[in-house]
């Protein structure tokens, strides 16, 4: 195995890649840690070799807002992960979609979204880019005929942007026919990839153009840091780094936090599985019991989207959307009667975490909005951690059992 040559190690398994892939401690004095280059700035060689670098007739760093040897690796391990040509990382998720669109996009171009999103890729699209001239239309990517409608009316659309599983109500969307469909409209395909990470699914295998990550989640894992990324060709990602990055945003992540990400690649897989079959079984138990009105989780045979699920994701995932009988006020009850599991927004943490994404997350979609678009306002979300699943199924027994009647 060559632990440099990002080519040839395509064949070795996931988790084999998260830990080696890139790296060879016979590089850094056999260290087996990769080391965190703390640097703003790098010394040149001469003052031609500078000028060189800069028009690009010769290889090297320059500056630590575009490109740093650590955050170098993280962008290696990740695009193969994803299974893309090249990956940008940068300081969020949030850096990693606007640097995204603000390279790509121009006034008058449109796009067409999905109509559940994260909140602040919602407002960021909808209140955001269209004050600049984009013109943003909203479709029900669930709804592949409303898709295509949406995709003809709209004239020439340059993106079509969707998350799947979809935050926060986890609705599943079929990569490759709207892949197919944005692709014979013209447009690029962009898949926030956040809630299932490449463990459960690669979209760029089946036919995405751009995936966009909010690394702060899973991929960091331990509720410590925040980080984004965006993979894909080596063409779009290398122009979101010298446009999107370098001028426009500015959005880069810390070399600590690059290590940091790094050292929860490692355990990405294992972390997943153990989220995934604890999500499963508190699904099962959330189902069963009569306070619970409704459960959304793409592992249950209840879900709408199952099937959809089954063939698209490799497991089901960590997260979970259900709501109670008494609605927002019960719910909020319930949160408040938990004693282990933690009220806070983010996820994919090793601490399971409650929110009620109509006054939290959400709340940038306005209640008619939250109305129109199906985002239930006595919808509530778990994040399930890494915490032994009994203790998280008796924490939820006992906060339902001691609801008010
Ligand atoms: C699906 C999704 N995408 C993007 C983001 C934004 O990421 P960040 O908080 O790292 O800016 C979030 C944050 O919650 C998210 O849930």
């Amino acid at each position: 195995m060559d632990k440099r040559a990002p080519g040839r190690n395509a064949e070795l398994g996931l988790s084999t890649r998260a830990i080696h892939h890139g790296y060879d401690p016979a590089d850094e004095h056999g260290a087996l840690t990769p080391p965190i280059f703390m640097t703003s700035t790098y010394a040149f060689e001469s003052a031609e070799a500078g000028s060189e670098l800069f028009r690009g007739e010769r290889a090297g760093y320059i500056y630590g807002r575009t490109k740093n040897p650590t955050q170098a690796l993280l962008e290696a391990r990740l695009a193969s992960l994803e299974g893309g040509e090249g990956a940008l990382a940068l300081a969020s998720g949030m850096g990693a979609i606007s640097a995204t669109m603000w390279t790509l996009l121009n006034a008058g171009d449109s796009v067409v979204i999905d109509r559940i999103l994260y909140g602040n890729t919602f407002a960021f699209f909808t209140k955001g880019l269209s004050r600049f001239g984009v013109n943003v239309r909203l479709a029900d990517f669930t709804d592949l005929d409303a898709l295509a409608h949406e995709l003809s009316a709209a004239g020439q659309v340059k993106i079509v942007y969707f998350e799947t599983p979809a935050n926060p109500n986890l609705r599943v969307i079929d990569i490759a026919r709207v892949s197919s469909l944005a692709k014979a409209a013209g447009a690029l395909t962009i898949v926030d990839n956040t809630f299932a990470t490449p463990v459960l699914q690669n979209p760029l295998k089946l036919g995405a153009d751009l995936v966009v990550h909010s690394a702060t989640k899973y991929l960091g894992g331990h509720g410590d840091l925040l980080g984004g990324a965006v993979v894909g060709s080596s063409a779009l990602v290398e122009r979101i780094r010298g446009t999107g990055l370098r001028a426009l945003t500015g959005a880069t992540l810390s070399p600590l936090n690059a290590f940091l990400i790094l050292r929860g690649l490692k355990t990405l897989e294992v972390r997943m599985e153990r989220h995934s079959r604890s999500a499963l079984e508190i699904a099962g138990q959330l189902e069963r019991h009569p306070r619970v009105s409704h459960v959304a989780y793409p592992g249950l045979k209840s879900f709408p989207q199952y099937e959809l699920a089954q063939r698209q994701m490799r497991q089901p995932g960590g997260l979970i959307a259900f709501e109670l009988e008494g609605g927002v006020e019960a719910g909020m009850d319930f949160m408040n009667g938990l004693e282990l599991i933690v009220r806070a927004v983010s996820l994919g943490d090793a601490e399971t975490l409650v929110q009620h994404p109509a006054s939290m997350t959400h709340a940038t979609y306005s209640a008619e909005e939250r109305k129109r678009h199906g985002i239930s306002d006595n919808l509530f979300r778990l994040s399930v951690g890494l915490e032994n699943v009994e203790d998280l199924t008796a924490d939820i027994a006992q906060a339902l059992d001691g609801l008010r009647d």
